[in-house]
């Protein structure tokens, strides 16, 4: 916790001890940092009770958080179109994704709670646009073919940006990547299966299948977030191993994988520029036009206000299940009270 770090508030006639005892906090914190610098090096895991730095927490405090926030938010341009699948197979298959995104919210504030921030509070600041979530779903979903497009690209550049996740420095982010990653994998393949079947359908189909495609390329390559040369967390998060590759690198594969599944479905990736590069072993692919990238982000995006006035409104209309569940939750504690040892007291008075 930061506050662990602060100074203690000392008494005139204690200063000098004071200064001895902050002489030695600081021995012991140099002896603590070289510890932790050395168990990242080893690839050992850091976990929850584990002395970290207050940088390598806040960081990843930031990370888990936008990571959980897109989860959640990413659950509404996709339901946007559960009561308009096209059969029961397809509607039961875009629930179960949609419920499985909540899951991995769940999961990462769940791993943001081990560092000492509570869901309660990572929500309030989603909510008050203190926080960000992935630019990607502040897009719309305007046919059923986007449902193919965002499981095909969308999951499909978070799996490549997730994989290495699983092998995060901090224990329970790690963890909880490995489960989202196979989860992951399942709303890749019915994103992809989705677009075959309309590029193999009627012209019609085939037609919207390329449409979606030709507008959620660009949005996915900005997903792996701006070049390296612009990222300013990515150096330090590669030297705590909470990243392994750079956003090129993450890009640049996820463009090779893109590109015969591309063909395998009969559709074209909308890049005059995209071909292979004999040299490089790789695809030489175009310029991204990063203004819109930073207008997204900054709020501009077509649905960023739909988005958190959703999110918000579904806040709100949750608040009874939340206290209903704290009143049983109270209930049962009453309840059992007189089994259980006695408890210290709570904040509560102190902040009244
Ligand atoms: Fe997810
Ligand atoms: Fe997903």
């Amino acid at each position: 916790m930061a506050t662990a770090h602060q100074p203690p508030v000392v008494a005139e006639d204690e200063a000098v001890a004071g200064a001895v005892d902050t002489a030695a906090a600081a021995v012991d914190t140099a002896a603590l940092e070289s510890a932790f610098d050395a168990a990242v090096a080893a690839d050992e895991r850091i976990e929850p009770r584990d002395w970290m730095p207050d940088a390598y927490r806040a960081t990843l405090v930031r990370q888990i958080a936008q990571h959980a926030h897109s989860e959640i938010i990413g659950m509404q341009p996709e339901a946007n179109w559960i009561t308009r699948a096209p059969s029961l197979r397809r509607k039961a298959i875009l629930m179960a994704k949609v419920q499985d995104e909540a899951g991995h919210g769940l999961y990462l504030y769940s791993a943001a709670e081990t560092l000492g921030t509570s869901r309660d509070e990572l929500l309030d600041k989603l909510h008050a646009g203190r926080q960000k979530y992935s630019s990607i779903f502040n897009y719309p979903t305007l046919t059923w073919a986007d449902v193919g497009a965002i499981g095909w690209l969308v999951d499909g550049a978070a799996i490549t940006n997730q994989v290495p996740l699983c092998r995060c420095s901090y224990g329970p982010y790690a963890r909880a990547m490995v489960r989202i990653c196979k989860e992951e994998s399942f709303h890749q393949r019915q994103g992809y299966e989705l677009l075959l079947a309309l590029s193999r359908g009627t012209p019609e189909q085939h037609e919207m299948a390329q449409d979606a495609v030709n507008r959620w390329w660009w949005p996915s390559l900005m997903m792996f977030g701006p070049p390296d040369a612009e990222s300013s967390h990515s150096e330090q998060s590669m030297t705590w191993k909470i990243k392994r590759h750079s956003n090129d690198e993450l890009r640049q594969r996820f463009v090779d994988i893109c590109v015969p599944q591309a063909e395998s479905l009969g559709l074209t990736l909308p890049d005059p520029d995209l071909k292979w590069n004999e040299e490089r072993g790789q695809h030489d692919f175009g310029a991204i036009d990063w203004s819109e990238f930073w207008s997204v982000l900054k709020g501009n995006g077509p649905c960023n206000e739909q988005r958190l006035t959703q999110r918000r409104r579904a806040h709100e209309e949750g608040a009874w299940v939340r206290e209903a569940a704290a009143a049983y939750a109270a209930k049962h504690s009453d309840h059992d009270k007189d089994r259980r040892p006695a408890t210290p007291g709570t904040h509560g008075e102190a902040t009244a």
